[in-house]
């Protein structure tokens, strides 16, 4: 089978090493608008509109481009896949959604629920019992405590903390480093220790 990974920059290729790592794949090439016809890491880069016949995944970190890229390629018939890299660790009963990425060192613990095209980047965990809802975001490092819900789009800066049963709005960033003690609006950017959303 192939896998095709849309976006060809820095996610893209960090999601072909995911890919590689797994093994599971044939072929493996790249959609990408602006790198189309180009190769990347000696792998071919397709136009999204051109992709046939292989799953797909997203290698994009703004969601709303990831958004985008997951809607043209679902609209030509692709099936998006889960692509776990083998350094990683999801617990058994924790279900990933179509096009989730979990990427070296992460660790997903038990009973969460991961939704479509959701991403756990580099060594970032995600405790018991999360619910992280469509496109959400753990940037490298991040911990994002049990029981807590990321709403759609919501993104978890590089080594910041949520504390357990939190949650975080739809489309929020909890800034880099930050430690989220309550509850973060939707649309918010909160930054700090404890977090605050930013005026
Ligand atoms: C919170 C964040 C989204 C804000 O981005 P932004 O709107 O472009 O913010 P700016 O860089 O314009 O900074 C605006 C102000 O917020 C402050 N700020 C930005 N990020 C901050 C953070 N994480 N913690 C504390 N303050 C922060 C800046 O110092 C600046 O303050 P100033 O106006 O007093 O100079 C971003 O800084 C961030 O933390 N992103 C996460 C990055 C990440 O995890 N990347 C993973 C890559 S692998």
């Amino acid at each position: 089978m192939t896998l095709c990974i849309a976006g060809a920059g820095a996610l893209g290729r960090e999601v072909l090493d995911v890919a590689v790592a797994c093994g599971r794949y044939r072929e493996v090439v790249f959609c990408d608008d602006a790198l189309a016809g180009q190769t990347v890491r000696g792998v071919p880069v397709r136009h999204p509109d051109e992709v046939a016949d292989a799953e797909f995944v997203v290698g994009v970190a703004d969601p709303s481009a990831r958004r985008s890229l997951a809607g043209r390629l679902r609209d030509r018939g692709l099936g998006a896949r889960a692509l776990v890299h083998p350094a990683a660790t999801v617990a058994p009963d924790t279900v990933l959604g179509a096009g989730c990425v979990i990427l070296a060192g992460a660790v997903v613990s038990s009973s969460c629920l991961l939704g479509v095209h959701t991403q756990v980047h580099y060594n970032a965990t995600v405790g018991h019992d999360a619910v992280l809802d469509a496109y959400s975001t753990v940037f490298p490092g991040a911990n994002v405590g049990g029981a807590c819900h990321l709403g759609a789009d919501a993104a978890v800066g590089a080594n910041a903390t949520v504390l357990q049963q939190r949650s975080v709005g739809a489309g929020a960033f909890v800034g880099a480093g930050a430690v989220a003690t309550r509850d973060i609006p939707a649309g918010a950017i909160a930054v700090g220790v404890p977090a605050r959303p930013r005026r």
